[in-house]
């Protein structure tokens, strides 16, 4: 049966990948495909919450039903519409891939090829989002963030997000494997889902709607007001 956990909440969500522009025909951009976004929107949108979803580049997924949609580009397009969307929301999720970097100048028209070495790239930084819409918090606004981690010799993928969800600030973080061709671009999702209160649950290996339900269904222990 399906529970209508989410009745008279709204939810924005940010889904894909940006696209930073070089000049009006070229981007840097990543391999996103915003499945998890949309899953997440999906599966809100069936528990009866109000659902924005912000979606920067996606592979051709098709719109869930009664999802508000807001299409945008390049990260600070992103920051832009995140911000405006969670200033109503009671509950943000980030699973965005947002580019960590911009090119500094954006060519009013396509570069053109050089004779001899081509120009390089500069790039600055681009403002981490979450952990503005974290300092921007509303009273009692639920945060989600996603952290895609390879581990290493010394760091597993479950102490790198439990170092990220200290950092960013955010209620609940999920942290999945990626890497040797897990999650991204992939049906499927695995991996924990980390909760401030020092909760940590691991999500089986399953479909990225799986991994939506797991988010949803921890909400209301995060947030007391959602405790009906
Ligand atoms: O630091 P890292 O990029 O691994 O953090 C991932 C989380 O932070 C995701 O929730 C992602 O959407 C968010 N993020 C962001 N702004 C950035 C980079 C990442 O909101 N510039």
């Amino acid at each position: 049966a399906l529970q209508r956990t989410l009745e008279g909440v709204h939810v924005a969500i940010s889904a894909g990948g940006t696209r930073e522009p070089l000049d009006p025909v070229r981007f840097i951009g990543n391999r996103s495909s915003g499945k998890q976004g949309y899953a997440l929107a999906r599966v809100a949108a069936q528990r009866g919450a109000r659902v924005t979803l912000v979606a920067g580049n996606t592979a051709d997924l098709a719109t869930p039903a009664g999802v508000d949609l807001v299409r945008v580009g390049s990260a600070v397009e992103l920051r832009d519409a995140m911000h405006k969307v969670a200033a109503d929301a009671d509950v943000v999720v980030m699973a965005a891939a947002v580019a960590d970097f911009r090119p500094v100048s954006l060519s009013g028209h396509k570069i053109k090829k050089t004779s001899g070495d081509p120009d390089p790239i500069s790039l600055t930084k681009n403002p981490d989002i979450l952990a503005e819409l974290v300092s921007a918090r509303r009273e009692g606004q639920v945060i989600v963030g996603f952290a895609a981690e390879t581990g290493d010799e010394t760091t597993s993928v479950l102490d790198y997000g439990r170092a990220k969800l200290q950092r960013k600030g955010c209620d609940l973080l999920v942290v999945n494997a990626v890497g040797d061709g897990k999650a991204f671009e992939q049906e499927d999702n695995a991996g924990w889902l980390l909760s401030k209160d020092g909760a940590e649950t691991p999500i089986p290996h399953g479909p990225k709607t799986q991994v939506a339900s797991a988010v949803w269904t921890r909400l209301p222990p995060a947030c007391p007001s959602l405790s009906r």
